[in-house]
């Protein structure tokens, strides 16, 4: 698969990249991550990436040539283009294992007090990661690459996923390590009894009984 991410700020990429399952998943080649300077594709000699919004208003929008001129280089037919903006569909797991399926995704993160609403007409799908304001689209872009190079088969052990929150709409069950008592607080009987049939039914029940109190919502949509 490959990802690439269109930014004004390369540089706050550098850190995510290079460390811990993201740079493992990128040495083993199980994922090629690219971060693209929209402003080299701006046709202004000053490589302007922004203007003043028609009909006024606060703040500077994203103009349209650097992000069409940049999509018009990279774009194929098997990439799949995503917009961040608040605006977009709250991003969670399903979307992050649609996403999977892509070989070539494309992330836009918009700036400033946003962009011009005509490159919405270049993108198959506009994501937010919620419903609050950030300063741009890299920590969505950060949320997004990160939920979806995890799920691509051989970057991290499968059973840690199928028991995942939010898989099957369920949270994770609770889980413990050593000391058994710390300060006082013991780890339940049943997971150091070595049964493990006890034990998996121990974290079937525990499953359900944490999103039933935690998040009852998620067990409504599955039973949808
Ligand atoms: C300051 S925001 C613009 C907010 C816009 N004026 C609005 O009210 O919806 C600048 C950029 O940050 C990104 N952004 C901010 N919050 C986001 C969120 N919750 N999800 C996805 N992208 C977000 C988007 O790319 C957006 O264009």
């Amino acid at each position: 698969m490959k990802i690439d991410i269109l930014t004004l700020f390369p540089n706050f990429f550098d850190g995510f990249l290079q460390e811990s399952i993201l740079k493992r998943a990128i040495d083993k080649k199980l994922v090629e991550i690219n971060i693209i300077n929209f402003r080299d594709y701006s046709p202004l000699n000053n490589k302007q990436v922004d203007d003043t919004p028609y009909g006024g208003g606060a703040g500077m929008l994203l103009r349209c040539e650097p992000i069409f001129n940049c999509i018009d280089q990279i774009k194929t037919k098997e990439s799949y283009v995503v917009l961040l903006s608040p605006e977009g569909k709250t991003f969670n797991q399903k979307q992050a294992n649609e996403l999977k399926k892509y070989k070539h995704i494309i992330l836009i993160c918009g700036h400033y007090e946003g962009f011009d609403d005509r490159i919405k007409t270049l993108v198959d799908e506009v994501i937010s990661i919620g419903d609050f304001i950030l300063t741009g689209g890299e920590i969505p872009a950060l949320a997004i690459t990160d939920a979806i190079v995890r799920l691509i088969p051989g970057v991290i052990n499968n059973e840690s996923i199928i028991s995942e929150s939010f898989n099957n709409g369920l949270l994770d069950y609770p889980q413990y390590t050593k000391p058994a008592i710390y300060r006082g607080l013991k780890v339940p009987d049943v997971l150091l009894s070595g049964h493990h049939k006890n034990i998996a039914k121990y974290r079937q029940e525990e499953q359900k009984k944490r999103t039933q109190e935690l998040r009852p919502d998620l067990m409504e949509d599955k039973n949808e």
